[in-house]
């Protein structure tokens, strides 16, 4: 890849067209579950978790493929669209199971009563079907997790990104929902219809719930994520399969970077960036897999740079992430 036509510094406008993104780098996002090489003991893992309907709690450094590996087993199991809740210091578990948005409905019932019109000057869908009041369903959404627990015939994949930035009483907290499998809505268990069509995460697809009560059929099939940087309690530790990302092999990594880059990833000059990466991570550097593939994005095939650039773009890509 050249970067002749691209920014120079000189000055003069022009209006370029950028090379193609990296496979991985294109939008909208395509999920990257194909290209998923998973390292020894990690199918056994999955296939442990899946049996005993438990989570499987994922460890290992920052781009192990700790996130995208629900991506490859709910393509290849058909589990559907992965529901995604990335954790920080501030997620609860209330927001993961459901949002109800009370003041969004109490402004709308102002303005209904205001408009003084028997259906008001809000759109219809806000109102109740047998009369004039403020319906509950459209200020009510299922989170990524109140959408996994709905009654499903195939379970539902569920990716929780990285528990270890959570608050401290989070895992505990899910401890109970995830070993009953069911939770309640009881903004809807005192409402006073029986069933209500609630909108799940990250679509429009509504579900009847009822007495505001749901409870999964199939347990889904959960990926936790964490970059190790805190211990979990033992009662969350026991209840999950644990796998940790292995140290990476040059045969592994040489896979990882064939099946992102395909034949661009096959001439020596990719095999000694992928013995140096595994070199510079087996003696203690931190270094992340995507580095590797962006450097071997920029510096594969015939057009690359040369020369100093080459080694000028190799360090700039694969510096060691402990280091700004
Ligand atoms: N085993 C693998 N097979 C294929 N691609 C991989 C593998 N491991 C990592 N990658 C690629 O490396 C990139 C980073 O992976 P991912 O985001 O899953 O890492 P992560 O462990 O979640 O990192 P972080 O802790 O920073 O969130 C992705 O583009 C992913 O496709
Ligand atoms: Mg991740």
């Amino acid at each position: 890849m050249t970067w002749e036509s691209c920014y120079r510094g000189d000055g003069v406008p022009r209006g370029v067209k950028l090379p193609e993104p990296p496979p991985w780098r294109t939008f909208p996002r395509r999920p990257l579950g194909t290209a998923f090489q998973p390292p020894e003991g990690l199918t056994d893992a999955v296939n442990a978790a899946l049996c005993l309907r438990r989570p499987l709690l994922v460890t290992g450094a920052p781009g192990a493929g700790k996130s995208t590996l629900i991506e490859s087993v709910a393509a290849e199991l058909q589990l559907g669209r992965v529901l995604r809740w990335h954790v920080t210091s501030r997620s609860t578990l209330a927001e993961a199971l459901y949002r109800y948005d009370v003041l969004g409905r109490i402004h709308a019932q102002q303005l209904a009563r205001g408009s003084g019109r028997s259906h008001g000057s809000l759109p219809r869908r806000f109102y109740r079907a047998s009369n004039s009041a403020i319906d509950i369903a459209p200020f009510l959404q299922l989170g990524p997790l109140g959408t996994a627990l709905l009654p499903t015939s195939r379970p539902r994949a569920l990716l929780i990104d990285e528990i270890d930035k959570s608050d401290l009483d989070l895992p505990s907290d899910l401890l109970d929902v995830l070993e009953r499998g069911a939770f309640e809505i009881p903004e809807l268990a005192r409402y006073d219809r029986d069933a209500v069509n609630v909108r799940e995460w990250g679509g429009d697809t509504r579900h009847a719930i009822v007495r505001g009560q749901v409870a999964c059929t199939e347990f889904p099939f959960i990926v936790m994520t964490s970059n190790g940087e805190r211990d979990f309690p033992a009662p969350f530790l026991r209840r999950c399969v644990r796998f940790a990302m292995p140290e990476p092999t040059v045969d592994m990594t040489g896979r990882i970077v064939a099946a992102h880059l395909g034949a661009a990833a096959g001439s020596q000059a990719v095999a000694d960036l992928v013995s140096e990466f595994v070199t510079r991570v087996r003696t203690g550097e931190n270094l992340a897999v995507d580095q590797l593939l962006s450097v071997v994005f920029l510096l594969a095939g015939d057009g690359a740079a040369k020369g100093e650039q080459r080694d000028r773009i190799r360090r700039l890509v694969m510096r060691e992430l402990s280091r700004v």
